[in-house]
């Protein structure tokens, strides 16, 4: 398989897959999700692998998000099938590996990037890291996730902040909120995930599988959300708000919401 947009190593029972368009802020085009996608399957299928850890290239970022430019001319069923593309290939996928997986937050983990982040079983943060739902700030809503896995992880109250203000948290606030589970500096933080990877390895691989599949049971009555939250981001894309929030992003400036 050759790929363009991530990075995999394999160390012992650990993998690591980097996600790698530094000069995006490794933001979630198409290509890349396909390639994350099929990079999972194998290693989903790969027994010598008992641990993952996904994180990005470069200092800043962890993932900035879907990428905006790739779809801000879509139209309203492109929205939804972007969307629904996205839970099957990636985001459920993540949730759903019979191995755990560990985001490692290197800096930005902003709308798509937070969602992947909130997949995964376990969040390690820097203390650079920023961590928001900032879509409504484009005319659109979460539409990987965010909507029903943040909820989950920080409460009502708190998720219907962050996606409604659009805002972003810095690490130590998200650790307070069990966002991510725990914060080092970007020089620690992949030897603190390689040190939790390299222990859950040591671990029974098939105990630890049935123990996600029994913690991921707790959720599975509420999968309904996802859908909903699929038409929504379809719905979106029909709005005069979402061109302005798009365009407005891509020509460096603040939008001007009319309210339809
Ligand atoms: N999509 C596409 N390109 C992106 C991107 C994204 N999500 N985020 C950053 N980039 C690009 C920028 O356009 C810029 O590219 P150019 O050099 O070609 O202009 C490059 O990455 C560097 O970004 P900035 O110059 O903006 O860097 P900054 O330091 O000034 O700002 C930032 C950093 C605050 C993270 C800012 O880039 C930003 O706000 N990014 C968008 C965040 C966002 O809104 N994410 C949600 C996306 S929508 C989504 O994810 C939908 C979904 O749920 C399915």
């Amino acid at each position: 398989m050759t790929m363009e947009n991530i990075l995999l190593t394999i160390d012992g029972h650990v993998a690591t897959i980097t996600i790698n368009r530094p000069k995006q802020l490794n933001a979630l085009n198409t290509a890349t999700i396909q390639e994350l996608s099929d990079t999972l399957d194998d290693l989903n299928g790969n027994s010598e692998v008992r641990a993952i850890i996904i994180t990005g290239s470069g200092e800043k970022a962890f993932v900035a998000g879907a990428d905006i430019k790739e779809f801000a001319s879509f139209s309203i069923e492109e929205g939804k099938r972007l969307s629904a593309e996205g839970h099957n290939k990636l985001f459920n996928k993540v949730e759903n590996m019979s191995k755990p997986v560990i985001a490692a937050v290197n800096g930005y983990a902003l709308g798509g990037g937070l969602e992947l982040a909130m997949s995964a079983h376990v969040r390690l943060a820097s203390d650079n890291a920023m961590l928001g739902l900032p879509e409504v700030s484009l005319g659109v809503i979460p539409g990987y996730g965010g909507t029903q896995r943040l909820a989950r992880l920080v409460g009502m109250g708190k998720a219907l902040e962050m996606i409604c203000t659009a805002g972003m948290t810095n690490a130590g606030d998200a650790k307070s909120w069990g966002l991510v589970n725990a914060v080092y500096t970007q020089e620690e933080l992949m030897a603190a995930a390689n040190k939790m990877a390299s222990k859950m390895a040591k671990q029974s691989p098939t105990a630890i599988g049935f123990a996600l599949d029994a913690v991921r049971a707790s959720v599975k009555a509420n999968e309904g959300g996802f859908q909903a939250e699929i038409d929504a981001f379809g719905a979106c894309f029909g709005t005069d708000d979402f061109k302005e929030g798009t365009t407005a992003f891509m020509e460096k400036r603040k939008p001007e919401f009319k309210g339809a």
